[in-house]
């Protein structure tokens, strides 16, 4: 009745890059898949059909999905996966998100290449919170590999130490000519001077944050994860897997070729340009020869943690009379979640190359999270004993950056287990993520289904309870659903638990997630009828 209808077909598609063909699983043939463009508040209803050889899921990432986790998608959290053959018709609720999210497969690491855009139009009528640019244009960073992705996940799991990382970076599924046999797989975008371009940046990457930069143009960003932000005019962007990013883009440069250039931020040192750098061409219209060598960005070092940290705390909300924070400011539960990397033992008959013959591992409050058989969603509707528990152990929040010989080695080694948090309905959340240097040190984009949050304070080392409430920002903080938290730092979060259902908690980098760095959180009905999950629909695929 009305709402508009899209069908996705998961399909395994030959695609060729780098030289190599390979079969890679799409959607509708397409990579990146189709761009899901609706209004501000609208539903739709996506017609998912697997007709690959092995189980998908389907998730919109950032899409709040008021009372509908159903439709949600993380395998065997809401659901269980899409058999082959099989078909789960899902319902994507929009409410308050405006600007731009993505969608992508939720099971395995499928989500490689089963990725793409969401685009949120204001409502009919209204309009941005800035002057509107002449185009828009998704710009999807993502990667390649040579080889199966499934392989590669699968080498993974079996070696238990980090996985190979992807023979190319790209922008919008080309890799750019700074790569071997890629001159014509280079994205282009055509531009004409004194126009403006919304540029809606989208990091799909498996493992990596990364900087964005365009050779001689600014960047204003507007907003980010569906919510404006004051315009913040920079260089250079970070962007961390699963963050999207909208920034203006002004065609004020002579005709000319200029470079548009991204790669990875990691630790460990590195050179400008190299393997993991794609580069895409804003080609200004006009009669000129490009310049050569063609006009490059500079961007910062892999290392620059400050360069990352200084762009990603510097957003902040609009906080204006149309556009109005909502931070909680009494909050019922205050939660510190520390995040960590540590390694589990080699299982027998087993070898394994993680640290000291063991497996990389990751974990929240020192649970490495596991998948459990049935979904939690299922479990916890029909009231399903044994498949879930709820001792997520509390920690208190002491020194987690450890020197030396002070670090508790109890630590290192997490228990395995499934464990969610119970909220009640409406009862509001500050919840601190507090990375440590166990094992190793790193950033991690934490993504939280369900909510988008207001990220109220973040720092280096470790957090201090009494000291850094104080300097919170609870006046125009980002709304955001993914944020970094700062290599060995720590992240405040605050959230109104006002969406029933249960909802999924991970750091968005995939091999974390694969390593246990999640968690969840379920979200009790509320009394009246309207703060209740919906029903589930009758074709939710059977486990
Ligand atoms: Cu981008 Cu759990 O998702
Ligand atoms: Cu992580």
């Amino acid at each position: 009745h009305g709402l508009a209808r899209y069908t996705f077909v998961v399909e395994e598609t030959p695609y060729t890059r780098l030289c190599s063909t390979k079969n890679i699983l799409t959607v509708n043939g397409q990579f990146p898949g189709p761009t899901l463009s609706v209004q501000k508040g609208e539903t739709i209803i996506v017609d998912v059909y697997n007709k690959a050889d092995y189980n998908i899921t389907i998730h919109w990432h950032g899409v709040n999905q008021p009372r509908n986790p159903w439709s949600d998608g993380p395998e065997f959290i809401t659901q269980c996966p899409i058999r082959p053959g099989g078909k789960f018709t899902q319902k994507v609720i929009f409410t308050t998100e405006e600007g731009t999210l993505w969608w992508h497969a939720h099971s395995d690491w499928s989500r490689a290449t089963v990725h793409g855009a969401i685009v949120i139009r204001p409502k009919e009528g209204s309009s941005y919170p800035f002057p509107k640019p002449d185009e828009e244009v998704p710009i999807i960073l993502g990667e390649w590999w040579k080889a199966p992705i499934m392989e590669v996940y699968h080498q993974m799991l079996q070696t238990g130490a980090d996985p190979n990382i992807s023979d190319a970076y790209l922008i919008n599924g080309q890799p750019g000519d700074c790569y071997a046999c890629s001159k014509q797989d280079t994205f282009k975008l055509k531009v004409v001077k004194g126009k403006t371009y919304m540029l809606r940046l989208i990091n799909v990457v498996m493992q990596e944050l990364m900087f964005f930069s365009v050779a001689n143009h600014s960047l204003t960003v507007v907003g980010s994860d569906a919510s404006y932000t004051k315009p913040l005019t920079t260089d250079v962007i970070t962007i961390s897997p699963g963050q999207t990013i909208d920034v203006l883009l002004k065609a004020d440069q002579e005709p000319n070729h200029y470079y548009m250039a991204s790669h990875v931020y990691a630790s460990g040192a590195g050179v400008l340009y190299d393997n993991t750098t794609t580069t895409a061409i804003v080609e200004y219209d006009g009669d000129y020869t490009p310049s050569s060598p063609p006009l490059m960005p500079s961007l910062p070092y892999y290392n620059d943690t400050a360069a990352s940290y200084g762009f990603t705390s510097s957003l902040r909300s609009l906080a204006s009379k149309e556009y109005p924070v909502d931070v909680p400011m009494e909050i019922t539960n205050k939660f510190v979640y520390v995040i960590s990397i540590n390694s589990l033992p080699c299982p027998a008959n087993e070898t394994c190359q993680g640290p000291s013959g063991g497996k990389l591992a990751a974990s929240v409050n020192n649970v490495s999270f596991v998948s459990p058989s049935i979904d939690i969603l299922q479990a916890y509707y029909y009231q399903i004993n044994g498949v879930f528990g709820n001792k997520l152990p509390s920690f208190p929040p002491y020194i987690f950056n450890f020197t030396g010989d002070n670090l508790p080695t109890y630590l290192n080694t997490p228990k395995v287990g499934t464990e969610v948090k119970v909220l009640k309905f409406n009862s509001t959340v500050e919840l601190v993520f507090q990375g440590t240097n166990l094992l190793a040190g790193t950033e991690h984009p934490m993504h939280l289904h369900g909510y988008s949050f207001y990220v109220v304070g973040s720092g280096f080392g470790n957090y201090n309870p009494k000291k850094d409430p104080l300097n919170y920002n609870l006046v125009d903080p980002p709304l955001q659903n993914t944020i970094a938290v700062p290599k060995n730092g720590w992240t405040a979060i605050r959230f109104r638990a006002d969406n029933p259902g249960v909802w999924f908690m991970h750091c968005h980098i995939e091999r974390h997630l694969s390593w246990g760095m999640d968690t969840v959180f379920i979200v009790r009905n509320g009394k009246s009828r309207s703060s209740q999950m919906l029903p589930p629909p009758l074709d939710m695929p059977p486990c």
